[in-house]
């Protein structure tokens, strides 16, 4: 049986449904939008592609930070008018995260906002990306830096596809499953991967229903994130980005210990959580501590600061302002690796079933 996960934000709620082969729900799911056309918008070969039960035309995308630029979404959208796509038709999203940020944003452009359902096939999309309605694409100053809030009518993971990914893809996938221990989920290494996903998904549900813009309690969705960004950035996207989250996870614990917030044991509790689920928890070797630092100050949280989402005893909260020279000692006293050893593809993860 699918799980379901009720989402509300934006003008309506919809529904995660989560479990295996529930893609073939998309047709009822259209037929309830009254929607008479769709384009799909698919990273996936054609085998794995969903029929949306009406009309239909498969545009393909390419997984990848480097595909989520301004010049895709033009693509996509004039694809949409090639197909003669309507405001009360839909887009269907199906690939990983960047695919359904990238399409999620043309979806929300096009025609002032057509319907989206993504149905979204890496670990890291399912358990974040495509829930939450954040969309956006990169420019050369930063990551998501374009972007829109635009909720999907729904979300269906269909735990089927995760079957077909490389082992490194569902791990970069835990980077986030792993970050929620610190941010009101708890243990979920004990789980199976359903579990893992619909606990994740339920969490950030109640997170966005609260603060669907992103003005307050949803900062903590971005636990570990301040130096992920910067690693993936100063990495060249080599490293994925759960794997830079769960490397920005052991480093936020380090630097709220450092800053009197948590104590040792806590500290120490966000490494051994990470390494449960076999990611990396160092930081790679060839990487100035001055050029993370550099780009963390123009993360879009920042405002030329530094700040940090960090575990402190009321929970976790975003931190501003925090002194340069303490991330700049918690960095030196980070554990260095090279990068190629962080990336290696290991033995199945022990929080993966
Ligand atoms: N991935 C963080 C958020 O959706 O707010």
């Amino acid at each position: 049986m699918p799980t379901t996960v009720e989402v509300r934000a934006g003008d309506r709620p919809y529904e995660v449904v989560i479990g295996v082969g529930v893609r073939q729900l998309l047709p009822g799911i259209v037929e309830r939008l009254g929607a008479r056309r769709a384009v799909v918008v698919s990273a996936r070969p054609r085998p794995w592609v969903p029929d949306p039960g009406v009309p239909s035309t498969v545009v393909p995308a390419h997984d990848g930070e480097h595909a989520k630029t301004l010049a895709t979404v033009e693509d996509f959208c004039a694809r949409f008018a090639a197909f003669g796509l309507g405001r009360a038709d839909v887009v269907v999203a199906c690939g990983g995260g960047t695919t359904t940020d990238v399409t999620g944003l043309a979806a929300a452009l096009y025609h002032r906002g057509v319907a989206v359902i993504h149905v979204p096939t890496t670990l890291l999309a399912q358990v974040d990306a495509s829930v939450g309605g954040k969309t956006a694409v990169n420019l050369p100053a930063g990551k998501n830096l374009v972007g829109a809030y635009w909720q999907p009518a729904a979300v269906l993971c269909d735990t089927e596809y995760l079957s077909t990914l490389p082992h490194r893809q569902r791990r970069n996938g835990l980077g986030e499953i792993a970050r929620c221990h610190f941010i009101g989920a708890g243990d979920l290494s004990g789980l199976t991967t359903e579990q893992q996903i619909a606990a994740s998904v339920a969490l950030k549900a109640d997170v966005v229903s609260r603060d669907e813009r992103d003005t307050g309690l949803r900062h903590i969705l971005n636990y570990g994130h301040t130096l992920g960004h910067a690693l993936e950035i100063a990495t060249d996207f080599r490293l994925y980005h759960g794997e830079a989250v769960a490397v920005g996870t052991v480093f936020a614990g380090r630097l709220a210990h450092a800053l009197g917030r948590i104590g040792a044991e806590r500290a120490a509790e966000h490494e051994a959580v990470v390494r449960r689920y076999d990611l990396p928890a160092a930081l790679p070797e060839g990487v100035a501590a001055e050029e993370l630092i550099s780009i963390m100050r123009h993360d879009k949280k920042s405002a030329g600061g530094l700040s940090f989402v960090l575990d402190g005893d009321g929970g976790p909260a975003l931190v501003a302002g925090v002194d340069a020279e303490a991330v700049r000692q918690v960095l030196g006293e980070m554990p260095r690796q090279p990068l190629d050893a962080l990336v290696a593809d290991t033995a199945e993860p022990a929080g993966t079933r």
